[in-house]
Parts: C-alpha cells; sequence; structure tokens
C-alpha cells in the first residue's frame, strides 16, 4: 500500500520525506503542489491508514476503545456557549466538540486532521493571526497549536490569549516538535494546558483532547452552577431586602399607633392656645375699632370746630381707653401674636415629623445631620417622654454623614421610646452625641428598670419582647439593629437591673462622594 502512496504522489508532482527517531517515532513530509487539493486529503486518510500499524503500532484501537472514542465528551456547540456559561445548563449530548488545528505546515495539520476527524469537527489556521481572527468568530472547544510559525508564532497566540482572559479563550494544547524543557515549561506558563511533541502518538493525542474537552465541559458545568446560585442568591437577597423594609413599614406604622395619642396632644395644646388666642385678638380688635370709630368722630369735630362735640368725644374715648385697658391690650398684641406663631410652627413641625416618619418609601440615602435627626424625633417622641423624664441632651459638634435619616430616625425613636417605657414613675434620659476620630457616637441612657442578663442575648433578635400582648412587637431592637448594620455601624448595650440602660451607636462618618 505504501508504494501505491509513493506512486500516487509522484503522479501529482509531489515528494514523500521520512524522518524516523528510533524508540520515539516517525515523522512523514508528503510535499505537493497545491493543485491537488482534493486528492491530498484522500491521500492523507490513506497514508494513515497504511501507517497506523507500522508508526504507530500500539495505538490500533480494541472494540472497547473504539466505542469510547466514538463518543466524544458532551460539548457545546456555540463560540458563545463555550466562552460564557449560558441561562441553559450545557448541552450534554448529540454534540461533536470542535477541534481548531493550527499549524503553518499542511501536512502536520492534515495528520492532525487525519488522526481527530473521526471524533471531533476540525476546523484548521495556518497562522497565529488566523487562529486568532477564528475564535473570534468560531465555535471552538479546544486549540492544537503549533510554535514555529511565521508571521505569528505560538508563543504569541498564548501571550495575546493570557493577555484577554476576559475573552475566555478555548483551551489550547501545543503540538510542537520543540522537545526542551524550557520551552515546555514556557508555554505552560502561558497557560497551555498541555504538551505534545510531534511526531505525536495518534492515541496519545485522542486521550489528551478528550481529557481536556472534558475539563473544559466540567469548568462550564460549575460556571453555570455557581451562576444559577448566584442567580438564586440574588434573588432570595432581594426577596429579604423586600421583607425587611415591608418590617420596617409596619413597625414604623405600629409606632405611630403607639405615638398616636401623644401626638394628638402635642398637637392639641398649641392649637387650644392658638384657638384662645384668637379670641383674645379678636376681643381687642373690637375695643380697638370701637376707639377709632370715636378717633374718626373727633376729627370730624375738630374739623367742624364744635368745641362742645370734641370735648364729649375725649371724654368718651377716655373712658373707653380706660374701659378697655387700650394700653394693656396695645402691649399685649405682640406677645399674643408671637405665641400664635410659635404654637402655629410647633403643629407644623409636628406634622412634618409625623409626615417624614410614616413615608412609605424608605427615605433616601443624603448627607445629613444626625443632630437635626435627633431633635426631630424628639418632637415626635416629646409627649412619651415629657411627663415622667427629665431629657438631658449633649449634643457634641458633628459632621454631615451620608446616611438614611429617615431610618436612623426610626431606630433613635425605638430607643427613646424603649427608656420611656422602662422608665415606671420617674427617671432621667440622655442624650449624647460627639465625634471620636472617624466615627460619631450616639449614645441613648436611662435610669430606668435596666435588662436581665439572661435577656440580653436575644434583646436584638426579632419578636423578642417582655412587653404585654399588643403593647410590643418585638421588632423595634431588631430592626435598628438592622438599620444601624446597614449603615456599616455598630450598636451595643450595657444594662444594670434597676439602674438604667445605655445604648451606643457608632457610625461611619461618609461623606457623598
Ligand atoms: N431601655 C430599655 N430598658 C429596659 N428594657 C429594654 C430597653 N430597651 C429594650 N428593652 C427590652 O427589650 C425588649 C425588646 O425591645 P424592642 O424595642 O425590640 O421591642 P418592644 O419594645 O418590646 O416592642 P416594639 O416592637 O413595639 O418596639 C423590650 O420588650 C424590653 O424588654
Ligand atoms: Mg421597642
Amino acid at each position: 500500500m505504501a508504494l501505491t502512496v509513493k506512486q500516487r504522489i509522484k503522479q501529482l508532482n509531489g515528494r514523500i520525506l521520512l524522518n524516523s527517531i528510533p524508540g520515539t517515532g516517525s515523522r512523514f513530509t508528503l510535499i505537493l503542489p497545491q493543485t491537488g487539493a482534493a486528492s491530498v486529503d484522500d491521500l492523507a486518510a490513506e497514508w494513515l491508514a497504511n501507517h497506523q500499524e507500522s508508526s504507530w503500532p500500539s495505538q490500533q484501537p480494541t472494540a472497547e476503545k473504539t466505542t469510547r472514542e466514538t463518543a466524544p465528551p458532551p460539548v457545546n456547540k456555540t463560540a458563545e456557549q463555550i466562552r460564557t456559561p449560558t441561562e441553559k445548563p450545557p448541552q450534554q449530548e448529540d454534540s461533536r466538540a470542535t477541534i481548531l488545528v493550527v499549524d503553518d505546515d499542511r501536512a502536520n495539520r492534515m495528520v492532525a486532521n487525519a488522526s481527530l476527524r473521526k471524533q471531533y469537527t476540525i476546523l484548521e489556521a495556518e497562522s497565529g493571526m488566523q487562529c486568532l481572527n477564528q475564535l473570534e468568530t468560531e465555535p471552538v472547544d479546544l486549540v492544537l497549536l503549533d510554535l514555529m510559525m511565521p508571521d505569528m508564532s505560538g508563543f504569541e497566540v498564548l501571550e495575546e490569549m493570557k493577555a484577554h482572559p476576559e475573552r475566555r479563550y478555548p483551551p489550547v494544547i501545543v503540538l510542537s516538535a520543540l522537545m526542551d524543557s524550557k520551552t515546555i515549561s514556557h508555554t505552560l506558563q502561558l497557560g497551555a494546558v498541555d504538551y505534545l511533541t510531534k511526531p505525536f502518538n495518534r492515541e496519545e493525542i485522542l486521550a489528551r483532547v478528550h481529557s481536556q474537552i472534558i475539563l473544559a465541559q466540567r469548568e462550564l458545568h460549575l460556571e453555570y452552577k455557581v451562576q444559577q446560585r448566584t442567580k438564586q442568591l440574588q434573588e432570595s437577597n432581594q426577596r429579604l431586602e423586600e421583607t425587611f423594609q415591608q418590617l420596617l413599614q409596619s413597625e414604623k406604622m405600629a409606632s405611630i399607633g403607639q405615638l398616636a395619642a401623644g401626638v394628638a396632644h402635642e398637637i392639641n395644646n398649641p392649637v387650644g392656645f392658638i384657638h384662645s388666642n384668637l379670641s383674645t385678638l379678636s376681643e381687642y380688635l373690637d375695643a380697638i375699632g370701637t376707639l377709632l370709630g370715636n378717633y374718626k368722630d373727633l376729627g370730624q369735630a375738630v374739623s367742624e370746630t364744635d368745641t362742645q362735640k370734641v370735648q364729649l368725644l375725649l371724654e368718651q374715648i377716655n373712658a373707653l381707653r380706660a374701659e378697655e385697658d387700650i394700653d394693656f391690650i396695645l402691649e399685649d398684641i405682640p406677645g399674643l401674636v408671637a405665641d400664635t406663631r410659635e404654637g402655629t410652627e410647633r403643629v407644623k413641625s409636628i406634622v412634618q415629623g409625623m409626615k417624614a416618619f410614616s413615608r412609605a418609601d424608605d427615605g433616601e440615602m443624603a448627607e445629613a445631620d444626625i443632630n437635626a435627626g435627633i431633635e426631630a424625633t424628639l418632637k415626635v417622641v416629646w409627649n412619651e417622654l415629657k411627663y415622667k423624664t427629665e431629657v438631658h441632651k449633649s449634643l457634641g459638634a458633628l459632621p454631615k454623614t451620608f446616611c438614611n435619616l429617615n431610618q436612623l430616625n426610626q431606630a433613635f425613636t425605638n430607643l427613646l421610646v424603649n427608656a420611656a417605657h422602662a422608665i415606671e414613675e420617674h427617671g432621667d434620659i440622655d442624650i449624647r452625641t460627639q465625634q471620636v476620630g472617624d466615627e460619631i457616637i450616639i449614645e441613648i441612657a436611662d435610669t430606668g428598670s435596666g435588662i436581665e442578663s439572661k435577656h440580653l442575648q436575644s434583646l436584638f433578635d426579632p419578636f423578642f419582647t417582655t412587653k404585654p400582648v399588643g403593647q410590643g412587637t418585638g421588632l423595634g431592637l431588631y430592626l435598628s439593629y438592622e438599620i444601624i448594620q446597614k449603615h456599616r455601624g455598630s450598636i451595643d448595650v450595657q444594662s444594670e437591673v434597676g439602674k438604667g440602660t445605655r445604648f451606643t451607636i457608632r457610625l461611619p462618618i461618609v461623606s457623598a462622594n
């Protein structure tokens, strides 16, 4: 048969060269003119069939091997799929892996092609540049790469691939005649997954290609699984966040329920004195109106030079001034107006506080003043505190910090209301803020009942409450803790039964940019 091949090569005006190293293998080089392309392919197959026994004596596949070989590892069929894990799980069956054989020597490409094409779809590239171009457009599962090529060497291809990991190139097995360990280790360092020397052994190349494709496939499966898991985690995170927001809102509404009576009272007070001031002002206006009428008549009498009438009116005016205490009225009016104005301001700020507090949206992250937040919160909870507590404020100078003040106010509200609830008859609440280094420290301390040490561990757990059913949901401290956590801060508690409790919040100072 070999003779037939030799004759046919001759017919095609070609040459056949043999380079054989005992114990290593043989290298046949077929040199053919370009016109014989179709016959060259046939020749390669024919040549391979004839030389399998002689050049690669141990590679004749057994029946079992053949079955294994004919079932190539499962692969993806599109370039996208091999490069990026997809929404769908990687395909398992009915797909042949695609191998790109890169060699400037046509005969070498043909030999590799003939060795692998039964199991794999083979693409060919004759230069490093062509290889990279082809990888941009074709779905390739593995590259067999020669090193010594004109224009762009295999080393340069590997360097390019290493420089662009984001392009997710397929695994590369180097196929080279160079055998020195320096070259081998250099290519492996550049990212090649394996190294085969030419002339290669057909069974070995099949086995190595097979295992690399299996590895690539596993990697893809793993990436797919990680992607799926990440997606699931993101979804449950999103659900958690939504639930948290709902809880926050319902706790807010519950607090509003608790505070409503107090707030109503807070509003009622100024509304009451505004009302009474307005009645007084109305009476004052009547008296001033009568007096002005008398003065008008007096003007008229003066212009008519009616001395008798002038005299009478002057007496009347003096009597009215004394009777209505006009001098006092004139003195009293500015105070009444100022009090009324202050009352309306108080109502306005309580209503604004409640409005901000109950807002369904979560408020915004913005640069804000923590002290202003505490003052606003105090207005909302004032009625809970004022009868039984003495509130001592020591608000230090604080820089503005990037935070969700609406949420922080909710935490302050709960701490202050808890403190008030812990004080049975009369006690003190100390509110202290200060900057220490790059942190803002907020302390809220009370001289209330204190917390039993056995409860300290569960204090921030959702639904932990010692209050009777209907009086506490046990969500206040849990939500406060979550709010502080979201601000990358911390909340600690110190307590002694019978003496009182101190909550300390630490917030990092964050600038908006
Ligand atoms: N300052 C405090 N002094 C004493 N005990 C406190 C104090 N703050 C909290 N506690 C205890 O911690 C428990 C949990 O507080 P938390 O604010 O989470 O829930 P709650 O006040 O019971 O209900 P709500 O959900 O209405 O706030 C309270 O029931 C109380 O026993
Ligand atoms: Mg509470």
